[in-house]
């Protein structure tokens, strides 16, 4: 399973939340985990002409990007960490996604966000519409934590029942994860 740090900015907050998230994973068992931090890669925002979708290995992304690609490639599972920047996702993130495609097709996608008041729903909500759109499955139950900066403390949310919420998006994530995986093994994907 792969967690996205989907932040870049100078001085985010992402890895923490990334952090916190990787450890209810391995608490949870079952699971093999990579953080993969966008700010590690190389991201153009330019595309090359032709589309992923069609192109497979031959796709012309920079070597740089080429550790993030095989992390997606090998990937049964993710969670993708999200701010909310001004009611969506960071460009970091939506790069990210469109330098891809058959990377996210049939597997399962759950979401942890941050933010401000909304706790970074609206991000997640748009994340939803275009993870769909790549024949991703984006998993019912999310974490959001609003007002992180006085919700958090150390590394932790203060919120005794956030430990509880992260066991169910683990719980669904694996399931459908199991599920997915042994179906694209048995039959291709109708894409
Ligand atoms: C460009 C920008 C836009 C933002 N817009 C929102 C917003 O619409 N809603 C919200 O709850 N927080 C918003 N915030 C606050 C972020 O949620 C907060 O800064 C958070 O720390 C960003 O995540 P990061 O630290 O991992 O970059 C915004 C922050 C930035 C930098």
């Amino acid at each position: 399973m792969v967690i996205i740090i989907g932040s870049v900015r100078e001085g985010r907050f992402g890895p923490v939340v990334a952090s916190w998230v990787a450890a209810r994973a391995r608490e949870h068992g079952g699971f093999d985990i990579d953080v993969v931090d966008l700010a590690d890669a190389e991201i153009p925002l330019s595309l090359p002409a032709a589309s992923p979708k069609f192109a497979g290995d031959s796709y012309p992304r920079p070597d740089g990007m080429a550790s993030l690609t095989s992390h997606l490639n090998e990937a049964d599972a993710f969670i993708v960490v999200t701010p909310e920047y001004n009611h969506s996702y960071p460009a970091s993130l939506k790069a990210a996604i469109d330098w891809h495609f058959t990377q996210w097709t049939a597997k399962p996608v759950a979401f942890v966000s941050y933010g401000g008041a909304a706790g970074g729903r609206h991000a997640v909500l748009h994340l939803e519409n275009v993870l769909t759109e790549l024949h991703a499955v984006t998993i019912r139950d999310g974490l959001a934590f609003p007002n992180y900066r006085t919700t958090w403390e150390d590394g932790q949310p203060l919120d005794p029942q956030a430990p509880g919420y992260a066991k169910t998006l683990l719980d669904q994530l694996a399931w459908w994860a199991a599920a997915l995986r042994a179906a694209r093994n048995s039959v291709p994907y109708p894409a």
